[in-house]
């Protein structure tokens, strides 16, 4: 039998590609081993999306060509963003790498393992689809559902549209009979997965059309899921029926991550994401009419090309206006082929770093406080496993996305009552409620 090991770097879109390409593995009698070393093939899914993906990658890109070097009958395979992005160059500055592959390529896989020659072949057209693949999942009761591939967006600092292609959405047919699948396997929580939710649907042909609010009501009816998420909404397309859909479908968590990136309207013009802070802030008012409870969440670029001192102060305005339950920062990274990459005024390391410091502190004091509002209160959690920081307690989710680590003896993949003791910034602790009324 042969032997694969394979790494998976990047956003849930790669983590759900490297189910597939793990099913499809499987399904081609590989096993999946825990080292490299005991590896025949060898597989990375890369991502590009800043600077530090890459420099983390080619760490990893290192070891596999020495292994393959020591027996070289091994295969090294490198698929996903990074990949797609290097296509030209791939073979030429890597020259070990067997099989390069880009994210709409990953059924070529299987094609190259099963032909006769095993040379290097790069695959980089965006053509296909991995849904039909067998995949692997992580956890038996959480799944990804990924609704559309590829983003028409043209953010002037992100690679992901030349990496992953236009964007193509799946039927509304085919996702359903997915989930009625997935939920037949015991599947309890689904997240639907595209990189702009919200205009899911739109190059669907006349007849099989569907928005996205319509596509969560009809995978909130599937029997047996009790909990949907999805990521990411794009601010510009949030509508209403999405938001009010948190309302009206019981299984819709009360949690949606709203990308910001930038509190100035001046540096989100030029970063072309084509809304500005005031209608920002009305997406984040009407969440909150309708949804008051709702956690939010939200991705921050700090240190944009020309982002000076007062624009760079907005963000730390709204930052603090919103009151996120949590938000992703990050330095910006000119990455290769993108607008802002070309931008003239690039700002000095050190005044990038200071920003992200000062933006940490409010975006953690601000999480803390609202976290609070949970203490105290009786929450349903979906149970994962054991704690990771201690063994005896378990650890699960609230439908608004908070991990909580817990006292309690529930198994894996069950729905439990959890009383909230405390909270932080990143997580809350409590105990089973059966457990907390006997003490
Ligand atoms: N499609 C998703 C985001 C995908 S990338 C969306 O639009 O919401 C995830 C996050 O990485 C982005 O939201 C952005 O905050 C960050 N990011 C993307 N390119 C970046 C770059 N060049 N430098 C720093 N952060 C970047
Ligand atoms: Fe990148 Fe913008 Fe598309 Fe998100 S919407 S993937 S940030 S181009
Ligand atoms: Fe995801 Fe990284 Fe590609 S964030 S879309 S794997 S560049």
């Amino acid at each position: 039998m042969k032997r694969y090991h394979l790494t998976t770097f990047g956003c849930q879109m790669n983590e759900h590609d490297s189910e597939r390409m793990k099913g499809m593995l499987e399904s081609l009698g590989y096993a999946e081993v825990p080292t490299r070393e005991d590896a025949d093939l060898i597989l990375f899914n890369t991502c590009s999306i800043r600077e530090r993906a890459d420099n983390r990658l080619l760490g990893h890109l290192g070891e596999a060509k020495r292994l393959k070097a020591e027996s070289p009958q091994r295969v090294v395979g490198v698929g996903g963003c990074w990949s797609q992005s290097m296509k030209e160059r791939v073979f030429e500055q890597f020259p070990f790498v067997d099989v390069a592959f880009g994210p709409g390529q990953i059924p070529k896989l299987a094609e190259f393992l099963t032909s006769d020659s095993l040379t290097a072949q790069g695959y980089f057209e965006f053509e296909s689809f991995p849904g039909h693949l067998p995949m692997k999942r992580a956890r038996e009761f959480q799944a990804w559902l990924q609704v559309s591939v590829g983003c028409n967006s043209v953010c002037s600092y992100c690679i992901v549209p030349s990496t992953r292609g236009r964007e193509v959405s799946r039927h509304p047919a085919e996702l359903i009979a997915e989930v009625e699948r997935l939920a037949a396997e015991g599947v309890r929580e689904v997240t639907l997965l595209g990189q702009n939710v919200n205009s899911y649907g739109r190059d669907l042909p006349r007849g099989a059309k569907a928005t996205f609010a319509e596509l969560l009501a009809r995978v909130d009816a599937v029997e047996g899921i009790e909990r949907v998420r999805y990521t990411s909404p794009h601010p510009k397309d949030m509508r209403e029926d999405v938001v009010r859909a948190h309302v009206e479908l019981p299984s819709l968590c009360e949690h949606i991550h709203l990308p910001l990136q930038s509190g100035s309207s001046r540096v989100l013009k030029a970063m072309k994401r084509t809304y500005d802070r005031e209608r920002y802030l009305d997406r984040v008012a009407m969440i909150r009419e309708h949804v008051p409870d709702c956690a939010l969440s939200t991705d921050i670029i700090v240190g944009f090309p020309g982002e000076t001192e007062a624009e760079f102060s907005e963000t730390l305005e709204v930052a603090e206006q919103v009151r996120y339950d949590s938000a992703f920062t990050f330095v910006f990274s000119p990455r290769r082929g993108t607008a802002a990459a070309d931008y003239g005024d690039q700002l000095p390391h050190t005044i990038k770093r200071e920003r992200m410091e000062r933006l940490l502190e409010v975006v953690q004091r601000r999480a803390h406080e609202r976290a609070q509002r949970f203490v105290g209160r009786t929450m349903e959690v979906l149970v994962e496993g054991p704690s990771r920081t201690d063994e005896s307690r378990l650890r699960g989710r609230t439908r608004h996305n908070k991990a909580v680590n817990f006292d309690g003896s529930a198994a894996a993949g069950e729905l439990v009552k959890v009383q909230v003791a405390a909270a932080t910034s990143q997580s809350l602790t409590g105990a089973e409620a059966r457990l907390a009324s006997v003490a």
